[in-house]
């Protein structure tokens, strides 16, 4: 399969000529505009569909072709998009099969987008055909170097064809309905089922309560709206096997798991949308951070930003403006983490409808003298300094697990708490590791671990079939296990270990979980380690050390002097145990004192929080979220963007970066 695998670092955005096919004096110009703005590579037609399909079946892509060439005239390329986010009003009409279902039973109206069942034949059968036709057309054209497959695939459908496949798809799944009823424990409230039949998905007016059914259903929709994509894409696979395809992928979205996902594309790519400005510009880096290492490591591979907004988003409660310096440092962020393009939402604003204020290169003044465009000509003039580090993979000592089914799993659990603020927790830990300045993969259960110097397993829950072995193994290797409150309670169907908690973890992790406490929000316990007392929240595991050695109790309740923090040395490594949720200030010298005893060095020392560290190749990033300026100690190299000495003592202004080639 073909990958990126760009020639340069790519620099465009989301670009709908189609909006604007009666002004030519505008598309010209737009083409004037990309080449002063340093744009090589645009995603073209994204929703497009009612201008390429005017009517059932006739096919209008001479508009397209015109605008094809005229980029490539001007060395532009394409990421070619397929139309399948939105679908015309006619096909609705039509065919009302193609709209989708609600949990409530009721069928959706014609409106809005990604509005479509990913099971109606009617749909797939039109998505086939445009497909074909448009790789046909333009699948050789020079300017095209990849499709842009659909929209942000996501929600589900609860049509009766959906219905049917859900069922289709349990018997692959669970073979017998002995099966399925044992797996989802249903002889619990008299839910034993006798017919295939009378299965139907999760809904607010039936069924919620059954987890292992929650929880099918959400490994269902994911696996639904890969079997789409798969039948999307067959027709691109076929016609231009020499074209990558990709998707793009939508921040910390929960309803689809996005390592399987993944298996249906040639590479990942990433609509990024950070809350630059807000009251904690170093956790906004992190969060974004957090996503840029999940993107590469889906596919091992550098990444596509596909979409980020050249100055403010329409969709947030207050959009602010990125401030100066704040585009160039948050775009090369993406780029220091492995992005191998910078993309935009969008390139010109739209005239009307709802998203006519979103950010653009090309304001609705129409020319370039605004301050967004020249930031985004500065994005445009550092990419190609630095062209030649596409394809090139950051190396991570560390990695942090971030598992998509455990986060449903926990979604849907009852008790010890509603919230169990499982991504804040993942967050925290992310940052307390960027702290210490060091490049981190951020993978679920399912991955590798062996390669890795430390493995970061916040809360897993539910541990699917090998995943303790696979950790255990791990730490005997000589890895270094990191795990925390109410880990190893479930497995795959969400049924409880029997025979003590962490389940299969126990051995590993040396201890034994008897109880479990939930706090109030404002609630506090305390960790009382190596002379200090940390605050700590939300759940407290009250746990026996079994083999393992304890390094923190608690501070106070019934349980106070009972075990918090443990250390279970197993074979040639290690596994920590902390029984709860504590914040940044435990962390920063819980995971300072690991890195020091398991010698994993930063990238660069002494790093002020706020400054963010990331390396590819022999390039090391290193940038300011601070909000002020700040002084680090950098390694000696040359300066990517500027071709100077540097190393030793450096000032970063605001919002500034620096690029090191190192020697
Ligand atoms: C998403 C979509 C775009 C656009 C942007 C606006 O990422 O993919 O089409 O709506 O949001 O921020
Ligand atoms: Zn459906």
């Amino acid at each position: 399969m073909p990958n990126l695998n760009l020639p340069f670092l790519g620099h465009g955005g989301d670009y709908n000529p189609d909006q604007w096919r009666d002004c030519p004096q505008i598309l010209k110009e737009d083409i004037r505009l990309m080449r002063l703005a340093g744009c090589n590579l645009m995603s073209v037609g994204i929703f497009a569909w009612s201008a390429l399909e005017p009517e059932e079946g006739k096919y209008d892509f001479d508009w397209l072709e015109d605008v094809l060439d005229n980029m490539h005239a001007a060395g532009i390329s394409a990421f070619l998009a397929t139309p399948s986010g939105a679908r015309p009003a006619w096909m609705s009409q039509k065919y009302p099969e193609v709209l989708r279902v609600r949990a409530d039973g009721g069928r959706n109206l014609h409106g809005a987008r990604h509005n479509h069942c990913f099971t109606s034949p009617v749909y797939r059968d039109f998505v086939g055909r445009i497909n074909a036709a448009l790789a046909r057309r333009f699948g050789h054209h020079p300017a095209v170097v990849g499709w842009h497959v659909s929209n942000e695939y996501g929600g589900d459908c609860h049509c009766e064809l959906c219905q049917a496949a859900f069922r289709n798809w349990l018997k692959e799944e669970y073979g017998t309905l002995d099966a399925l009823n044992h797996a989802w424990w249903n002889g619990f409230w008299s839910h034993t089922v006798t017919d295939w039949e009378q299965i139907h998905s999760p809904t607010p007016i039936g069924e919620m309560s059954v987890h292992g059914l929650s929880l099918a259903w959400q490994r269902f929709v994911t696996r639904q709206t890969v079997d789409f994509i798969r039948a999307e894409v067959a027709p691109l696979r076929a016609l231009t096997p020499h074209l990558p395809v990709t998707t793009n992928l939508m921040e910390l979205y929960g309803q689809l798991d996005y390592f399987e996902l993944s298996k249906a594309i040639d590479f990942a790519s990433y609509d990024s949308y950070p809350r630059w400005g807000g009251p904690d510009e170093e956790w906004t880096a992190a969060v974004a951070a957090f996503n840029y290492d999940l993107m590469r490591c889906l596919k091992r591979q550098p990444f596509a930003l596909m979409e980020s907004t050249p100055s403010q988003v329409n969709w947030q409660e207050v959009c602010k403006l990125k401030k100066p310096g704040m585009h160039l440092l948050s775009s090369l962020q993406a780029v220091a983490h492995g992005a191998d393009t910078v993309q935009y939402f969008q390139w010109r604003k739209s005239r009307g409808s709802s998203e006519k204020f979103h950010g653009a290169v090309v304001d609705h003044v129409g020319h370039e003298h605004t301050r967004t465009f020249r930031d985004v000509q500065d994005v445009g003039l550092a990419l190609q300094k630095l062209n030649g580090l596409q394809g090139k993979m950051p190396e991570a000592p560390v990695a942090l697990v971030c598992d998509t089914e455990n986060r449903w799993a926990l979604d849907t659990c009852e008790g010890p708490r509603r919230e169990k603020h499982y991504l804040d927790t993942v967050l925290e830990h992310y940052r307390a590791l960027s702290r210490r300045g060091v490049n981190i993969d951020v993978i679920d259960e399912t991955q590798d671990f062996s390669g890795y110097r430390l493995v970061a397993a916040p809360m897993l829950y539910m541990l699917r079939p090998g995943v303790a072995e696979r950790l255990t193994e791990y730490v005997k290797n000589g890895g270094t296990l990191v795990c925390t409150a109410y880990t190893g309670r479930v497995d795959r169907d969400d049924l409880c270990f029997l025979g003590g908690f962490p389940g299969p973890l126990r051995k590993a992790l040396g201890i034994w979980c008897e109880e479990i406490d939930g706090l109030y929000d404002d609630e506090r316990n305390g960790i009382r380690m190596n002379g200090k007392v940390y605050p700590c929240r939300d759940l407290c595991d009250l746990i026996h050390a079994e083999t393992a050695q304890v390094l923190g109790t608690y501070e106070k309740d019934f349980y106070a002097g009972r075990p918090c923090v443990t250390k279970n040395s197993l074979g040639a490594g290690a596994a920590f145990y902390v029984a709860t949720r504590p914040e940044a200030d435990f962390l920063d010298d819980f995971y300072r004192a690991v890195f020091d005893e398991i010698g994993v060095n930063p990238l660069v020392d002494g790093l002020p929080s706020g400054v963010q560290v990331a390396q590819r190749g022999d390039t090391l990033f290193a940038m300011n979220f601070t909000g002020g300026p700040v002084t680090v100690a950098l390694p000696k190299g040359t300066d990517a963007l500027t071709g100077k000495d540097i190393g030793g003592e450096t000032e970063l202004g605001v919002n500034g970066i620096r690029v090191v080639r190192l020697l």
